[in-house]
Parts: structure tokens; C-alpha cells; sequence
């Protein structure tokens, strides 16, 4: 076995499961082999979301991110990390057909990046999907709540569950995938009070995005805590304001290249 081999220990898809009531579990996205790498550090696991399409392509919605773009992304990550738990997003119309397109691409998907699960959204209508990859080796996060993939049919980003009539849906969606066998499930844009009754009604971890505390865990996009995307969605808190250091550095550079200002010797290879 070669030292590099030694060091990766990543976290399991039953290390996580088990944390269910427990120590809260830390969750970010990251698309890119070095920002991965400090991720790794603090995350319990590290989803390649399908929202790199937006973040890092510029596209205006998850939609059209292709299965080959996921595999590309997640490549980068599990390449950067030996610690977390990866987890790759399956994009739009690579699983939702049948239960066999779902295993075709998602068995594609671990092959090709090394990733430990892949998610898939959607909740009741997802359970065969997701009992049949389980049984067949694919570990599976489910994600309920607003779910972007379906934003055309749920008329945009709304928050789910501000009328209470439609909490039994979220909760039998919940019940659903864990009855399925997910071992953990994002809960995205709901209303506090359910995503407590969504965390109470299962006995795997909930991973709250715009859903408040009443999780076991909260994920967030890495370029929207970071400040760097051009919009930001309301719940986002920021940690850190990247966008402005970026553009006052690449302002700095861009100065000191036209007035012939920057010192050469830092610009030759030695
Ligand atoms: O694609 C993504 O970033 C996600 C998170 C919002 C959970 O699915």
C-alpha cells in the first residue's frame, strides 16, 4: 500500500448516518481540487453540487448541467481531499426515467470520480429509485424541501411549507427516502417549524440549506458564504467578502502592469 493510500481515512456513509441526534454535521459544496483541500479540513462531507452549473459555468439555472461535467468536478474534489466524505450531485435527466438510467449513470458516476454517495432530489417519487440503488450498492442522499431541479413545476425558488396544509407532504416525502434507505437527507427552503417536525419524523440526519437550525447539519454553497457570486440568496450568511479582495487585487495588478510598475525579478522563472 503507498503512503498517499495510507492517509486517506474519509468519513463513512455510516459514520454519518450515525450522527443522527448527535454533534451537528458540517457540510459545504466545492467544485475545485484546492479550495476542497481546506474544506476537507472542517467538513464532515463535501458535496459536488449541481450547482456548480451556476457558481462556476455561469448558467442560469441547474438545468443543463450535463453528467460529464459532475464526473469533471467531482474528479477535482476527491483528488483534493482525503478526509471527508464526498458526495456528487446527479444532474437533471441522468436518473429520474427509471430506476435503471438512475444506476447506470450514478455506478458511472463512483467509478469515475471515486466519490463515497451521490444525492438525488426529490422525495416520494424518488423512494424506488433510490431502495434500488441502495440494494445495489450505491449509498444515496436524498433532498426535499425546494428541490431546483423541479424549479419550472414549483413556479421558482419559493420557501416550502409557509402554508401548513402542506406540511404532510414534506413529512411523508421525509418518511419516504428514509424508509428507502438514504442515509441522510438535504432539506432545502422550509419554514423552521417543519423542518423541526421533517427532523423529528426520521431517524436519519437532516442537512438543513435555508431551512434554520432545527437540522442535524447545514450545508451551504461554498462561492455564496465566501461572497463571491454576483447574487447571493437571502438566508446566506457571509463569512468572508472574497468578491471585493478579488477585484481590488486583479484591479492592483492590472495597474501595476500598465504602468510598467511591477518588480521583474518576481516574474522570471528560476
Ligand atoms: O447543488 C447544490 O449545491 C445543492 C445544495 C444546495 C444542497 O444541492
Amino acid at each position: 500500500m503507498s503512503s498517499q493510500t495510507e492517509q486517506i481515512r474519509r468519513n463513512t456513509v455510516p459514520q454519518i448516518a450515525k450522527r443522527k441526534g448527535g454533534e451537528p454535521i458540517v457540510s459545504l459544496t466545492s467544485y475545485h481540487a484546492h479550495t476542497a483541500a481546506i474544506v476537507d479540513r472542517y467538513a464532515d462531507f463535501i458535496l459536488v453540487g449541481d450547482s456548480l452549473g451556476m457558481v462556476m459555468h455561469g448558467m442560469e439555472s441547474t438545468i443543463g448541467v450535463p453528467l460529464d461535467l459532475m464526473i469533471m468536478h467531482g474528479r477535482a474534489v476527491v483528488r483534493g481531499t482525503r478526509r471527508a466524505l464526498i458526495v456528487v450531485d446527479m444532474p437533471f435527466g441522468s436518473y429520474e426515467e427509471s430506476p435503471n438510467m438512475a444506476f447506470r449513470n450514478a455506478a458511472r458516476v463512483m467509478k469515475e470520480t471515486g466519490c463515497g454517495a451521490i444525492k438525488i432530489e426529490g422525495g416520494k417519487r424518488m423512494a424506488e429509485t433510490i431502495r434500488f440503488l441502495v440494494e445495489r450498492g450505491i449509498p444515496v442522499m436524498a433532498h426535499i424541501g425546494l428541490t431546483p431541479q423541479s424549479s419550472h413545476v414549483m413556479g421558482g425558488f419559493k420557501t416550502q411549507g409557509r402554508d401548513e396544509d402542506t406540511w404532510p407532504l414534506h413529512i411523508d416525502d421525509a418518511r419516504a427516502v428514509a424508509e428507502a434507505g438514504a442515509f441522510a437527507v438535504v432539506v432545502e427552503g422550509v419554514v423552521e417549524p417543519l423542518a423541526q417536525a421533517i427532523t423529528r419524523a426520521i431517524d436519519i440526519p437532516t442537512i438543513g440549506i435555508g431551512a434554520s437550525a432545527q437540522c442535524d447539519g447545514q450545508i451551504l454553497v461554498l462561492e455564496d458564504m465566501l461572497g463571491m457570486n454576483p447574487w447571493t440568496p437571502k438566508f446566506v450568511k457571509v463569512y468572508g467578502d472574497l468578491g471585493p479582495m478579488i477585484e481590488d487585487s486583479v484591479r492592483r495588478y492590472a495597474e501595476e502592469v500598465k504602468a510598467r510598475s511591477f518588480p521583474s525579478e518576481d516574474q522570471v522563472y528560476r
